[in-house]
């Protein structure tokens, strides 16, 4: 398997996704402090262009989760690595991830930081794969959403821990 040549998603669609995504937060989170934390490795491309757009007082960090799942596929056992600890009690909290599939890593991180009491908790991703969905979870913002239920990597994305760095969304292919 390696990635194929045919470009799913380019940087410069990526990046006007970004450019939209980020002004709707903002206008969406005026007034409000908005914590951005992003979740390792995936989501760090698309993080560093979502919030290049925003307007507004953005604090950032970040979290690492497993999951013991294969490489194409997470279980349901989500493991938080490393946690946060900025203080997002009463702040608009915006989770960042490369691409939501079974939804699991991101439902159990909601529930995790819903504890400390942030004003609001919305999921952003730049994929969305309803196709691998097992369990609900509204994802407010999302730059793509895929069609069927294949394999895709680069910018963030890996198989294996390869290809994050590519500039491009592509597919896997044998
Ligand atoms: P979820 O808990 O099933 O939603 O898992 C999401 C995580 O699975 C992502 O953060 C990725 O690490 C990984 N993942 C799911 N689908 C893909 C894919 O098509 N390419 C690369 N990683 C994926
Ligand atoms: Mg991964």
């Amino acid at each position: 398997m390696r990635p194929s040549d045919r470009i799913l998603y380019s940087e410069e669609e990526i990046r006007n996704r970004a450019k939209e995504i980020g002004k709707e937060i903002s206008e969406d989170c005026r007034g409000h402090e908005i914590v951005l934390i992003g979740i390792l490795r995936g989501a760090v491309m698309w993080m560093t262009d979502v919030m290049k757009e925003i307007d507004g007082d953005v604090e950032i960090d970040f979290m690492v989760c497993s999951s013991y799942g294969n490489e194409f596929s997470s279980s349901g056992n989500v493991r938080i690595e490393k946690d946060t600890k900025v203080d997002i009690k009463g702040k608009a909290v915006i989770i960042i991830e490369d691409i939501v599939d079974s939804g699991r890593t991101l439902k159990k991180l909601k529930e995790h930081l819903m504890l400390r009491e942030p004003e609001s908790i919305e999921l952003c991703a730049l994929l969305d794969k309803p196709s691998g969905r097992k369990v609900e979870i509204d994802v407010k913002y999302k730059g793509f959403v895929l069609k069927d239920d294949s394999f895709i990597v680069g910018y963030g994305l890996d198989a294996a821990q390869k290809y994050r760095q590519l500039p491009y969304i592509t597919f896997m292919e044998s």
